[in-house]
């Protein structure tokens, strides 16, 4: 990709602080990785009302979402994953500077693409957390809710996750949850707990 040159910076006078002031709450990104029906979006969609109702702006991304909009110009080789995994890292970085609190549903496979995802939040002092949304590949296939691991296994989709196409696992993520012992609600409250307990949410 090319790298942009001679290009600087230009601060406003309405700061992130007036934004956050005006909000009344501080933007953070909620990062949930796991297989493809590993319930992401499921529990995402959980995760918005419960915040919505506690009076959070809150703004969900999604996979097939972004891919039908910003995204709709990659595909699912690890390069492509990479772009789309660095895209929407910066929009919920930028959504974070606005004072929105984001949740990031995307399988994001990728370990180095999913440090990079924390490293421009790091960088831009903004809470990054990451949920992994932990099911065994048994079970996410069994759910097929889009019929996507039939076609993974006939061969008619090719580098699908889990079946031809790798998916790490993240080792250290600040938050675990298991969609097949927890509920939707109860997983969805995990993260919530834990947006309470650092002080990133009341
Ligand atoms: S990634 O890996 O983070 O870039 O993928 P993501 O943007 O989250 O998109 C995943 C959704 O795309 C559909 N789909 C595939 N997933 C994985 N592998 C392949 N080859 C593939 N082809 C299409 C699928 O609906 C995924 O959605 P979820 O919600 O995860 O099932």
């Amino acid at each position: 990709m090319p790298t942009a040159t001679n290009i600087v910076w230009h601060d406003g006078a309405v700061t992130r602080e007036h934004r956050y002031s005006l909000l009344a709450q501080r933007g953070a990104t909620v990062w949930l990785t796991g297989l493809s029906g590993s319930g992401k979006s499921t529990v995402s969609v959980a995760l918005e009302q419960m915040m919505f109702k506690k009076g959070y702006l809150i703004y969900r991304l999604d996979g097939d979402n972004i891919r039908f909009g910003l995204n709709s110009n990659l595909g699912f080789s690890a390069e492509d994953r990479k772009e789309n995994i660095r895209r929407i890292s910066e929009v919920a970085k930028l959504m974070a500077d606005v004072g929105v609190i984001s949740t990031s549903a995307f399988i994001s496979p990728y370990i180095a693409d999913r440090q990079v995802a924390r490293q421009i939040h790091d960088k831009a002092g903004i809470p990054f957390v990451e949920v992994h949304v932990d099911v065994p590949l048994e079970v996410a296939e069994k759910r097929d809710p889009k019929g996507l691991y039939k076609k993974a296994r006939t061969g008619e989709i090719k580098n699908f996750t889990g079946i031809s196409d790798p998916y790490e696992a993240p080792e250290t993520p600040e938050v675990r949850i298991n969609t097949d012992k927890l509920s939707v609600n109860d997983c969805a409250k995990a993260i919530l707990d834990y947006l309470v307990e650092k002080g990133i949410v009341e």
